[in-house]
């Protein structure tokens, strides 16, 4: 479709969803750098063909630009070196692994002299496994086993953060134990919590993570009454031997597109900071902002770049720490989704469509086109789990036809199985055609599932303009693999 009047809007979409003029434009800022379209229309990832990565990897595919991932990691890394080097001598990015972690990305991340952030023993296996630099590896999570904690130790991860007075005494008596001192940094929960252009702060924390900021009103679970939490935290960790407390920590949310949540959590945690060296004469080194950088999912969304957020943090903190008094901390943060979301696209085979008279909310009908692709919730939870709204695209080919306001649906047993909610795609989109589905690089691989015993896709990375399979696609015999009835032996 060349037009660039725009259709008439469908009475079923949502505010936020212009009619397009061109469904087949690859919308900017959605997209990974190597995506475009050939002369004949046809979608291309660093010049791969998407028909020609179809044939031959096969479909759901999840395709990550690795070279895209790259340039966002470098983006972190010298946006938020440059804007802390004055303050603090710089800033060290961790990336988040939960959001895309396999051997690859972590070995991506760490040429591009970032550090990674895990938040399990699997993850832990996974970033020691690439050849990550045990000192440049984070571990967190809430109820951490003894054998994840003793792995860390004994790795020599360089940071365990800690998220409870339980773990932090337990930590000290394992590392005590073992002849380690754990390097510790405490999870602070600010009271800040941050999405999307919005946050809130409360006083109090209501939550599983970390360790509160407000005084605790009863003495419970390690808890001083009229004490914070996390000044106990700090009392404990600075008088216990086999304990290295390194810093503090927070993280206030997902998919933040302003700097200004970081600030008033980064400005809440300095506060605390001021208190533990009145209280005990001592200045923490370190102090970690968390993730949460916002992507653009949809055209409505417009994250900013890492330097612009980098820039307004180091502004907010150095307000503060020179009212305060304070000596800076080195500053880090856990980017997850802001490096390994864009970088990613699933290209799904069309299936069957059909179109429906569905109500509308003006009490008429109108016509809603169901196109079923050959994935669906066990490759992208995500639409289901979070109402999250995606984008899809015609990838084969571009058409004449008239944008038809469509839902892409998966081929599970469920009919809350839905990829993209709301999208226009031509109205001649059809059996053998190819989708492609934008920002699907994060917590997509990382949350599928085996539901109705789909197979997981393949996850191919493309750099150079060349295309190697990163994660094979699930075979059915793989599905047989944890089968164990011996009197079923196959
Ligand atoms: N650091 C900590 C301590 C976190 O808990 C998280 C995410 C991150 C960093 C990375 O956040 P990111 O920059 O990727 O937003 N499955 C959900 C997201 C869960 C995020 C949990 N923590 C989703 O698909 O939206």
């Amino acid at each position: 479709m060349t037009t660039t009047q725009p259709a008439p809007a469908s009475p079923l979409a949502p505010a936020w969803l212009p009619a397009p003029g061109d469904p087949d434009a690859l919308v900017p800022g959605l997209w990974a750098a190597g995506v475009g379209r050939a002369a004949d229309g046809e979608l291309t990832v660093q010049g791969l063909r998407a028909s020609a990565l179809a044939a031959e990897f096969g479909t759901p595919l999840l395709v990550v630009d690795e070279d895209d991932f790259r340039a966002r990691a470098r983006a972190f890394r010298e946006g938020f070196d440059a804007a802390f080097a004055d303050l603090c001598g710089g800033a060290d990015v961790y990336y988040a692994g939960k959001s895309m972690l396999t051997l690859s990305t972590a070995r991506w991340a760490a040429e591009e002299g970032l550090r990674v952030d895990t938040a399990s023993g699997g993850e832990l296996a996974i970033a020691l496994a690439a050849g990550v630099y045990p000192a440049h590896i984070g571990l967190h999570g809430n109820n951490k086993s003894d054998a994840e904690l003793r792995t860390a130790l004994e790795a020599g991860v360089g940071r365990i953060i800690v998220d409870s007075l339980d773990e932090l005494t337990h930590l000290a008596a394992l590392a005590a134990e073992a002849g380690h001192r754990a390097p510790v940094m405490l999870r602070l929960t600010p009271g800040v919590h941050a999405h999307t252009h919005d946050f809130i702060a409360t006083a109090h924390e209501d939550q599983k993570f970390g360790l509160s900021l407000a005084p605790a009103s009863t003495d419970r679970d390690g808890n001083v009454a009229g004490r914070s939490p996390a000044a106990v935290a700090v009392d404990t960790a600075l008088a216990t031997e086999s304990i290295d407390l390194l810093g503090v920590h927070c993280h206030i949310g997902s998919q933040i597109f302003e700097a200004e949540g970081f600030g008033l959590a980064a400005g809440r945690v300095l506060e605390f900071l001021a208190e533990v060296k009145a209280e005990h004469g001592v200045e923490l080194a370190e102090l970690d902002l968390g993730g949460g950088h916002g992507i653009a999912y949809t055209a409505v969304d417009e994250p900013r770049p890492a330097a612009e957020i980098a820039d307004a943090l180091a502004d907010d903190v150095q307000k503060t720490v020179e009212r305060l008094g304070l000596r800076c901390p080195r500053v880090s943060l856990e980017p997850g989704r802001a490096i390994s979301g864009p970088a990613g696209l699933t290209l799904y085979t069309v299936g069957v469509t059909k179109t429906v008279d569905a109500d509308a909310p003006d009490g008429g009908t109108a016509a809603r086109r169901y196109v079923a692709v050959d994935g669906g919730m066990s490759d992208n939870p995500r639409p289901v789990l979070y109402d999250a709204d995606y984008t899809a695209v015609s990838a084969r080919r571009t058409s004449e036809a008239e944008p038809a306001l469509s839902r892409v649906v998966g081929k599970h047993c469920e009919s809350g199985d839905i990829l993209v909610r709301d999208v226009y795609l031509p109205a001649d989109l059809g059996r053998g055609d190819l989708l492609a589905v934008p920002a699907t690089g994060a917590y997509t691989h990382v949350m599928s599932s085996n539901y109705n015993a789909l197979a997981r896709p393949a996850v191919v990375a493309v750099s150079g303009g060349l295309a190697r399979v990163i994660i094979r696609r699930e075979t059915q015999e793989d599905l047989f693999a944890r089968e164990a009835d011996p009197r079923l032996a196959r």
